[in-house]
């Protein structure tokens, strides 16, 4: 933690204490978390532990030129992918940012404007690899909400995450929802393959690490997927329509952003309850507000605006006078403080926090103290460093769920995302939580966390590929 030595003492020790998770907590909240996934895999409550149909995970031997489409939560990218085997790939896209309008407005305007993307990509980027010819090309869809997959390419939307908001399209099948789109469109496409980012940064690391059987994303939202043995899935019955067994495992889409949302089981204190309340899913998504870049940061932005208005921020000498609203600024509005801002100020370590305090003036107009601007480093370091550790609670479940560790081989993790990708600290943070729960040389020997390389545009292709195979069809 940076130095706090011009900070208010009391200021400090107050949120110190709001945001602490002691170790002593962690054996239990890993226990619950393991009996949480185990809930989901039998009886759909809870965790949503949804099966994919996906069966076998990629080689590293595959090939071909295939194209997949990736909607996160920030950024909407069409790509083409070209698998060379023996674990190398090339990709090149096209990357739109997701307005708010599209975020809110209906999922009909979301999926056309989606398909009016992979026509522009189609027409600016795809010479050579996709002719004008009868012949229709398979895309994979990466598509980071949950939704209840009735087979590979058949998908229910279950629920909007992440602040998307169009009720059209809940319950519907969004890969129909996209082909109608692109078929009105007349593009050549087939969407052929419906996947989770999770399932996608997965499939991406086991095509360069084989023997990886996780994978997580730790962005703008959080999730984990993982193969399972299908004896453990209790709640898919054997004959259950499009299920098959011929491999004996399955991956499975936890949606682990639910953990904690009926146990109560999550650390939290005033600022998490009134984050929570003002969210598009109240009493949803609990372990994803703790832990995501979407959620630490309006979390950071809400204790500011708090503090300021307590006359404990932005006073310039006189301490105590309370800040208005109008005087905050963007500051005193909803998700006008976003993961980049939050992560920049962290990664300023100069002793005088100029960054910081030319954040502030540029982006709300504030001037800052030297004391401001320890009080905001401080803030977003606890909060950034309980998201790591809460996170190292999800990998360590799952770990000890399926007993990794004492099977013979690497257990290999691949991870996406930016908090785990860019984020100042979150990583070692995140290591130094694993240290705790296991041990520093078991984790050391043991567990290689590796940084998935464009997991979900990669592992669409890859989806896409695999749907081709089994249905022995050339990508
Ligand atoms: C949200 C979505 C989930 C996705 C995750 C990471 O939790 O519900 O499907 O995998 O964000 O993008």
């Amino acid at each position: 933690m940076s130095s706090t030595a011009n900070a208010n003492p009391e200021v400090i020790f107050r949120l110190t204490k709001d945001f602490a998770f002691p170790i002593s907590a962690y054996d239990d909240l890993v226990n619950q978390f393991i009996s949480e996934l185990h809930e989901g895999l039998n009886y759909e409550q809870k965790m949503p532990m949804i099966p994919t149909f996906v069966y076998e995970l990629p080689t590293g031997e595959e090939k071909g030129v295939i194209l997949s489409l990736d909607l996160g939560g920030t950024n909407l990218r069409v790509c083409r992918t070209t698998l060379f085997g023996g674990g190398n790939f090339d990709i090149i896209h096209k990357k739109w940012t997701i307005s708010d309008a599209l975020k809110k407005g209906p999922g009909s305007e979301l999926f056309a404007w989606i398909a009016d993307r992979i026509g522009e990509f189609l027409a600016s980027d795809c010479h050579g690899a996709v002719h004008e010819d009868d012949k229709k090309y398979p895309l994979g869809m990466t598509f980071s909400f949950p939704c209840e997959q009735l087979d590979i390419n058949v998908g229910k939307l279950l629920n909007w995450t992440k602040g998307f908001h169009g009720k059209d399209v809940i319950g519907k099948d969004v890969v129909k929802v996209l082909q109608d789109c692109i078929d009105a469109k007349n593009l050549p496409i087939t969407v052929n393959a419906l996947i989770n980012d999770t399932v996608g940064t997965l499939l991406a690391t086991t095509y360069k690490h084989p023997g990886c059987e996780v994978g997580i994303i730790f962005g703008t939202g959080t999730n984990c997927a993982y193969l399972e043995d299908q004896s453990q899935i209790t709640k898919i019955r054997p004959d259950s329509a499009n299920f098959t067994s011929h491999t004996g495992h399955q991956v499975i889409n936890t949606e682990w952003g639910a953990f904690g949302n009926v146990s109560g089981a999550l650390p939290s204190n005033d600022y998490d309850r009134y984050l929570d309340s003002r969210s598009s899913q109240p009493g949803k998504q609990l372990y994803e507000k703790v832990v995501s870049g979407l959620y630490i940061s309006e979390l950071a932005r809400i204790v500011l605006h708090d503090l300021a208005k307590h006359g404990n921020l932005f006073v310039e000498g006189a301490s105590g006078t309370p800040k208005t609203d109008a005087e905050l600024g963007d500051l005193a509005i909803k998700e006008r403080f976003d993961g980049a801002m939050m992560g920049g100020i962290e990664a300023d370590t100069s002793a005088d926090l100029q960054a910081v305090g030319n954040h502030f003036q540029t982006m709300y107009n504030l001037k800052t103290s030297q004391s401001d601007r320890e009080t905001i480093k401080y803030v977003c370091q606890l909060i950034s460093a309980r998201a790591a550790r809460l996170s190292s609670v999800g990998i360590a479940a799952l770990i000890k769920k399926r007993e990794l560790l004492s099977k013979p081989h690497q257990v290999i993790i691949g991870i996406d995302g930016s908090l785990f990708n860019k984020y100042p600290n979150f990583r070692q943070h995140l290591e130094g939580a694993l240290n705790e729960i296991f041990d520093a040389a078991t984790v050391t020997a043991k567990i290689s966390l590796i940084n998935a390389e464009d997991g979900s545009g990669v592992g669409g292709a890859i989806a896409a590929y695999l749907a081709c195979k089994a249905l022995g069809l050339q990508a």
